[in-house]
């Protein structure tokens, strides 16, 4: 446990902010140039002491400063920090020359907290367990709600979380914080627990564009497990302007599921909304870090890396989707992305209207509606 220097317990708090910000290729993977930068401005803030410490990682065309300190969630300095890396990144990007250069930076100005400006974050306060493990989960081509399900799943469901049944601490359940993300004017959220709310809150995460996950408490010790990033990018924007690529912290082990059984549900490669343009349903593939994107501007990919965090330091990562049983789990997330890819744009293949709506296809639809014609009836 860190202490204050009067001897108190300080808490520690884990920061995911990530961005897209450019891209060699398309929206392929950020260059080298952009990465090394943003491991020079990271180290620079360790030694400074903003923060404890820091790490940097792409997933496809995003990167994420996965960051500890002190400081507490949505701290001003900590988000500036990130802010101005991605602005630091923009610049390298512009100077090469790549794709999408500031993309996810929406805003001119930053303005107290990263939140509605484009970048994604997700932020967890603790006081530090004697062990303190967790993942960060990132992913590549998706919104937000892609989570709903793997974390719905990995906390409620014994048929992934089997500590249900075997470690007695976890059957008072888990409480879920859902936040409804088309309501733009603030932040609209529900708590609903499990097992009591069971099918209350599958009727919301059913539909993954409209509510999200945003965190994840075991009821028993009232610890926060899990949390996700919320933004919609294109109810900043109002238009399509690339996806969210939403990033998860969660804590695993003795109060909450181990690292296995929040991994377990990720091997039905779920079919989530995502991929080319944001607007096709592909399986999202576990993937190794670091891994770019390629096949039809996807597939959706999420990545997961191990760590335990002491004292604010981060150990080295485990890389928990490079071990051989994954690669079955990819391969068959390639062959549903395919076959459903065979469906082209009919039906389930491509986005509902609701998320259409931000694409061009309003602008086709608005041009035919004025030729259609009411025929009179006999
Ligand atoms: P413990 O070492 O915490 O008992 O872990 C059990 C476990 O994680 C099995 O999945
Ligand atoms: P990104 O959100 O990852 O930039 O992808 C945008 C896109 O439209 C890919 O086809
Ligand atoms: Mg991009
Ligand atoms: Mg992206």
């Amino acid at each position: 446990m860190l202490k204050f220097k009067g001897g108190k317990d300080m808490k520690t708090t884990l920061s995911v902010i990530k961005a897209d910000t450019g891209s060699v290729g398309g929206h392929n993977r950020p260059s080298e140039a952009m990465l090394d930068k943003a491991r020079e401005v990271a180290a620079k803030a360790v030694k400074k002491g903003l923060l404890k410490d820091a790490r940097v990682s792409f997933t496809g065309d995003d990167i994420a400063f996965l960051m500890s300190h002190t400081r507490g969630v949505d701290n001003s300095d900590i988000h500036k920090f990130a802010w101005d890396a991605f602005v630091e990144t923009t610049k390298i990007a512009k100077k090469q020359g790549l794709y999408g250069a500031g993309q996810d930076l929406l805003k001119d100005a930053f303005s107290g907290n990263v939140r509605g400006m484009g970048p994604g974050s997700c932020e967890i306060e603790f006081e530090e367990r004697a062990a303190e493990p967790f993942i960060l989960f990132a992913a590549d081509k998706c919104g937000p709600g892609m989570f709903n399900q793997p974390i719905f799943e990995a906390f409620a469901d014994p048929y992934h979380n089997a500590g249900l049944l075997l470690a007695p601490d976890m059957k008072a359940g888990f409480t879920y914080n859902i936040m409804d993300v088309n309501y733009t004017e603030a932040d609209r959220v529900i708590t609903l627990r499990v097992p009591e709310d069971m099918y209350e809150i599958n009727a919301l995460l059913r539909d993954p564009n409209h509510y999200v996950i945003e965190s994840v408490i075991e009821n028993a010790s009232g610890l926060k497990g899990a949390v996700v990033s919320t933004s919609r990018l294109h109810n900043i924007a109002g238009k399509y302007v690339g996806k969210d690529d939403p990033v998860a912290i969660v804590r695993t082990q003795k109060q909450f599921p181990s690292t296995g059984e929040i991994l377990s549900p990720w091997a039905k490669a779920y079919y989530v909304l995502g991929d080319n343009r944001g607007s096709h349903h592909v399986a999202v593939m576990p993937v190794k870090q670091n891994t770019i994107i390629s096949y039809f501007d996807g597939p959706t990919i999420v990545s997961a890396a191990g760590y335990c965090v002491h004292e604010g330091k981060f150990t080295e990562l485990v890389d928990l989707f490079d071990q051989p049983f994954w690669d079955m789990v990819r391969e068959k997330a390639s062959l549903k992305t395919y076959e459903m890819r065979q469906q082209g744009f009919y039906g389930p293949a491509m986005a509902g209207m609701d998320e259409l709506e931000y694409t061009g296809v309003v602008q086709i639809l608005k041009g035919l509606d004025k030729k259609f014609t009411i025929r009179k009836s006999k």
